[in-house]
């Protein structure tokens, strides 16, 4: 199937390693212009190196600290460097934030920026050239906790608000041709990762979790996720506006 992905000018936030990197990865395979975000520049240069394999278009990284710098103004400046974005993934976010039900406002706040404020503050700047122009996808990688509500409660909360935001800006955005999305991932293991930690240090607790809530009975990899967000960025993606996609091994 022809994704229509090629050449499309597509903006990955959170790109350096994990779920965020083989999104980029896969992109770049089906031709896409990548612009690459994250705090580790030397990782950034890694990723630079592969996707040039996969196709010669101008690809380039910018070095960020989305949650000490400005979003909306580092937004404007990759728009003006880059032009206006076809593609929008906005990967950066996870569970490691305080998990204190009863924590202050400043943990709740921390929670919800990382997880949704810095794409809304994004969003922001880069959904209205899109609507001008008549053409745009935008996926959030959101969480299965967002539906399931169980876990840390700051994280699930935020992720909870994402998904929310996206169905009702969504909406608001569907005449334009811009379409929001998110994907919201069960348990995913890579090499590094929280869940890859987990099945090392605690492998009976591990397994246990696995059977218990995860129905497929194993981790998901990076690539299944890339996959689905490859699709909601596509043309066939059209009719798939405010869509909360969950890619979970059937969570539980
Ligand atoms: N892995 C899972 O099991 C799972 C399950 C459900 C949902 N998710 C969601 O999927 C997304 C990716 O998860 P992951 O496990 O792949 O996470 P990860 O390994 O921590 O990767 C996150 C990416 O965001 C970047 N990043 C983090 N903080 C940043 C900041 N302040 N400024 C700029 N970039 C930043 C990281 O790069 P640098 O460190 O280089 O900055 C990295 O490229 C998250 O939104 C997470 O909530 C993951």
């Amino acid at each position: 199937m022809d994704l229509g992905i090629k050449g499309k000018n597509t903006l990955i936030v959170g790109a350096s390693k994990g779920i965020g990197r083989n999104i980029a990865t896969a992109f770049a395979k089906e031709g896409a212009r990548l612009t690459v975000i994250a705090r580790s520049e030397d990782l950034l240069k890694d990723l630079i190196e592969e996707i040039s394999q996969y196709n010669d278009l101008d690809h380039k990284y910018y070095v960020a600290d989305l949650m000490e710098e400005n979003p909306n103004e580092l937004a404007k400046k990759w728009l003006e460097e880059r032009g206006v974005f076809d593609i929008v993934v906005h990967n950066v976010g996870g569970s490691l934030v305080s998990r204190n039900a009863l924590g202050t406002i400043e943990e709740w706040t921390h929670a919800w920026m990382f997880n949704a404020g810095l794409a809304i503050d994004m969003n922001n700047v880069l959904i209205q050239p899109m609507i001008d122009k008549g053409w745009g996808r935008v996926v959030h990688i959101s969480s299965i906790s967002a539906k399931m509500l169980r876990g840390n409660p700051l994280y699930a909360s935020s992720k909870a608000f994402l998904n929310a935001y996206v169905t009702t800006v969504g909406r608001t955005v569907a005449p334009t041709g811009v379409v929001m999305s998110a994907v919201m991932p069960g348990a995913v293991a890579f090499e590094g990762s929280y869940w890859d930690n987990f099945t090392r240090t605690d492998p009976a607790r591990c397994e246990d979790f696995l059977r218990h809530h995860q129905a497929v009975n194993r981790f998901g990899t990076t690539q299944e996720i890339a996959d689905a967000v490859l699709f909601m960025a596509s043309e066939q993606a059209s009719f798939m506006q405010s869509a909360l996609i969950p890619v979970d091994g059937a969570n539980m």
